[in-house]
């Protein structure tokens, strides 16, 4: 008789210290809604960004499982996030993605909403209907320097006040509340969302995988083994090191903040970010390192601030003087993920005049393809039953153990 399969609390008991998951918490169905119920619905997570409604009457639909949320910007400029579902009989409002509104009107018998959420109009429902309990149902949300943050949980951790203190002030510079959304691009990866994450989180296949963005990544920068470099390495190793060291110094003296930040282990919001170096010219995540934008981010007037990055668990961005890559990561089922890809510039800036389209996007659409082909591949391996977990290298992937760590510590908190 074939053994029953492990309880997902038995699953995340085998996770071995130091290696990777057992197959059945990439790969499992019951282990994916627990997942987006543990991950999605009661911690933070990163939807878009304020710059994706830059007008007043912009909404824009994220679907997130079961649930879709509309990002909205009002007739106050201000932002927020609703329910897409109707207060009548629950059909929803808008469609997914970019909508341009004056009200929200329910296409199903037309009940209309402000865009504060406020219900006025639901016409044939009596002179005694009470319009004003039935307004579209708020969702707790955040902007972190511009990025928007959602708790689908009536009880949101509190531990989200270090990241946005930290953002905040890291990104004052770059208002990139105020920047448009130059392109965006939508990968659906052949795996699961905690692949996308990890694949995210080492650099170790940097090298071997993506020329494109190591002209200006360094990913001496996320680890190495000393004893396996030749002298000549170690001491371009020591140099930069050296020289990361007195940026660093540099830069949080001229009131930039760059240190490393960060929130991995016992907490609910994981997050890490970084002032770095980059290689080459050294201002930007371009072909060959210049700025793809001769328009600035901000009150920028340097392009030497090197690239800042933030990793949460659903989402990882870079900040340059010139424009800023974000990526928003949404799970649709247990081997599926969707990578939301947006480079923002300046508000103001002028495609073809400011920058060029092609510069500025080729090296992260190359990247992320490159790097949705290494998701898959790895999901293919892990659900082939030869898999048995691996070590995670304790000098290039310890950001993966302490990933893997701290989705079975935060498993374990929410009674798995
Ligand atoms: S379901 Fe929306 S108006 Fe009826
Ligand atoms: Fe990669």
């Amino acid at each position: 008789m074939a053994g029953s399969l492990p309880t997902i609390s038995g699953l995340l008991n085998a996770r071995r210290p130091g290696h990777s998951l057992p197959a059945g918490l990439y790969t499992r169905d019951d282990v994916f809604e627990a997942d987006m119920d543990v991950f999605f619905r009661r911690q933070w997570i990163n939807i878009g960004l304020e710059a994706d409604v830059p007008e007043p009457g912009d909404a824009y639909v994220v679907d997130i499982g079961d649930n879709s949320l509309i990002l909205l910007r009002n007739d106050d400029n201000e932002i927020g996030v609703f329910h897409n579902v109707c207060r009548h009989r629950g059909a929803r409002i808008l469609d997914a993605g970019p909508n341009m509104i004056g009200k929200l009107v329910c296409p199903y018998h037309q009940w209309t909403y402000e865009l504060s959420g406020e219900l006025v109009y639901a016409p044939h429902m009596g002179q005694d209907f009470d319009k004003s309990c039935r307004s579209l149902k708020p969702v707790n949300f955040v902007s972190v320097g511009g990025l928007v943050y959602v708790c689908l949980d009536d009880n949101p951790p509190m531990d989200i006040a270090p990241l946005v203190e930290t953002m905040e002030a890291r990104l004052a510079p770059y208002d990139i509340r105020n920047t448009k959304v130059a392109h965006q691009m939508d990968i659906v990866e052949d795996g699961n969302w905690k692949l996308t994450m990890e694949n995210n989180r080492e650099c170790y296949h940097c090298a071997g995988t993506h020329p494109e963005l190591c002209v200006s990544f360094i990913d001496l920068d996320f680890g190495f083994d000393p004893a396996s470099l030749t002298d000549e390495d170690r001491k371009i190793a020591d140099a930069h090191q050296a020289l990361y060291d007195q940026r660093t110094r540099e830069w949080e003296d001229a009131g930039y903040p760059s240190a490393l930040v960060a929130q991995l282990a016992d907490c609910n919001t994981n997050f890490r970010t970084q002032r770095l170096i980059m290689a080459g010219a050294g201002e930007s995540q371009t072909p060959d390192a210049t700025a793809a934008s001769r328009r600035l981010l901000g009150t920028m007037t340097r392009k030497d601030l090197g690239d800042i990055h933030l990793w949460g668990h659903n989402c990882w961005n870079h900040f340059m003087g010139d424009h800023a890559v974000t990526a928003t990561v949404i799970p649709l089922s247990s081997g599926k993920t969707l990578v939301r890809t947006k480079w923002l510039v300046h508000k103001d800036a002028v495609e073809g005049v400011d920058y060029d389209l092609e510069k500025l996007t080729s090296v992260w659409t190359a990247t992320t393809r490159q790097d949705a082909d290494l998701v898959a591949r790895s999901h293919a391996g892990i659900k082939d039953p030869a898999y048995t977990p691996g070590p995670y290298s304790k000098f290039t992937e310890q950001e993966l153990d302490r990933f893997a760590t701290w989705y079975v510590d935060v498993m374990r908190a929410n009674g798995y």
